[in-house]
């Protein structure tokens, strides 16, 4: 198999790769998504599955996608066929797809904290909250945003993995973490904070039997750390054979919890400090799209400042993964196609902004979108890389996760190859028979009268 082969482009250190991949995981999953989750499923019982899950299921498939894409030196089609044949070459567009569709309706999202970051700046938020994000979140403006957000991440991407991602990666990350503990801080000081913290973590032990709870711990795990759609797979084909990869991806999914869990400690403050608690129980969205720039209102001049930071915060978080889930796409054009990757990133990054204009317009699409991308086939994903990594390339990719390692973390390597082929695809594929039965229902409702808002 190739160790490296030539001409192929390189990350220029290893902590670029670690916050580039670190960029890619953290994002609107960890500032809006988990907070609510853990507060509707039991607080701190939620945290303790997600964890569990975190670390059963969702670093030992991050290490999978990290010794594939090193091992394969290509996007996940290339890397696929590489190492296992053309068959499992094909299943790689399964990822690209994925990829493909998930960014198309994320980048609409990520529009919107744009759109209210402009907002904080330039007249204030809007005393309805709600109002103001039915404006906001659908329609012509909504569009241009996620258009906005599309030229961005094409322009990073263009820039190429040194220059472009890396060099966006070494600047924004440092600059998310220390915006996120800041605003953590901030709120801490609010008058509510306690109330806002019992409610985000209030143990509620008869949860931890509720499958339900599980079942979002385990898609929020893979969620977050973006496994399912060949992300971290490629930035790891861009890896020389000398890195540490149980080391990186425990560091990595380390700074997405971390983050998540920080991102809960300021997002529950500032919403009880106002007692607009009411608001959140309605959908994710709620939360951070309308409670959150409510209680912002509220708070006069400091929100509007406060807000800025924040919303400033999800632009960040969102650009850091909206580039990975291009460069999966625009990686495979220029694998599959061979084209430069000025005309990949332009001509796919253009064919993503023309498709989300859809979710743009109705928010009901955004929400089927979801569903079906965002958690079935990042799902089905899951269980391919598993079955893939712990039964048909097992001793390829041991060798990969051993080389670079230091003996400390290789002698984990055998333990993370037997739950990658043993527990891993088990607890995806009962998670993925339910989800399956979940996103038909919802495409039923949609053809038959429009989905409940529920992204995420
Ligand atoms: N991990 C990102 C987040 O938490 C979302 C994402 C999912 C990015 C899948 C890429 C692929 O927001």
């Amino acid at each position: 198999m190739p160790s490296t082969s030539a001409g192929r482009e390189t990350f220029g250190s290893r902590l670029g790769f670690v916050l580039a991949a670190a960029g890619s995981a953290v994002g609107l999953g960890n500032m809006w998504r988990f907070p609510y989750l853990a507060s509707e499923g039991g607080g701190a019982s939620f945290v303790l599955l997600y964890v569990a899950m975190t670390l059963v299921m969702g670093i030992p498939l991050l290490l999978a996608e990290f010794g594939i894409g090193r091992r394969g030196q290509a996007a996940p089609v290339g890397s696929l066929r590489a190492l296992g044949g053309p068959a499992w070459g094909r299943v790689g567009y399964m990822f690209v797809t994925a990829g493909f569709l998930i960014l198309a309706y994320y980048a609409v999202i990520a529009g919107w904290t744009l759109r209210y970051a402009l907002d904080a700046v330039a007249n204030g938020f809007a005393s309805d909250a709600a109002a103001r994000f039915a404006e906001v979140s659908a329609g012509v403006d909504s569009a241009i945003f996620h258009v906005v957000f599309m030229l961005l991440t094409i322009l990073i991407v263009v820039g190429g993995v040194k220059g472009g991602i890396e060099r966006a990666s070494l600047l924004l990350m440092p600059m998310l973490l220390l915006l996120v503990i800041g605003l953590a801080l901030w709120a801490a000081t609010l008058p509510g904070a306690r109330e806002g913290y019992v409610v985000y973590l209030k143990p509620e032990i008869g949860e931890l039997l509720n499958p339900a709870v599980w079942r979002a711990a385990a898609s929020q795990a893979l969620f977050s750390l973006s496994l399912g759609m060949g992300g971290m797979l490629t930035f790891a084909s861009y890896l020389k054979r000398d890195a540490n990869l149980p080391q990186s991806g425990t560091a990595v999914a380390f700074m997405d919890f971390g983050i998540a869990f920080i991102a809960g400690l300021t997002v529950f403050p500032v919403i009880y400090s106002l007692g607009l608690a009411g608001s959140v129980g309605e959908s994710t969205v709620g939360a951070l799209f309308i409670a959150l720039p409510g209680a912002f209102e509220a708070m006069g001049f400091v929100g509007r400042v406060v807000g800025l930071f924040f919303f400033l915060v999800l632009a960040v978080g969102a650009l850091t993964s909206t580039i990975s889930l291009l460069e999966v796409v625009t990686a495979s054009v220029m694998d599959e196609l061979r084209v430069s990757r000025p005309a990949a990133a332009l001509a796919t990054g253009t064919a993503v902004a023309a498709l989300g204009v859809l979710p743009a317009m109705d928010t009901d699409v955004l929400g089927l979108m979801d569903k079906i991308a965002g958690e079935f086939m990042l799902l089905a994903g899951a269980l391919v890389l598993s079955l893939f990594a712990g039964w048909r390339i097992r001793d390829q990719l041991g060798e990969e996760l051993l080389a670079g390692a230091t003996a400390g973390w290789q002698r984990q390597v055998p333990r993370i190859l037997w739950v990658l082929r043993w527990v891993v695809p088990a607890i995806v594929a009962v998670v993925l028979a339910f989800s399956l039965r979940g996103t038909l229902a919802a495409v039923a409702e949609f053809f038959g009268g429009g989905v409940p808002f529920q992204p995420g």
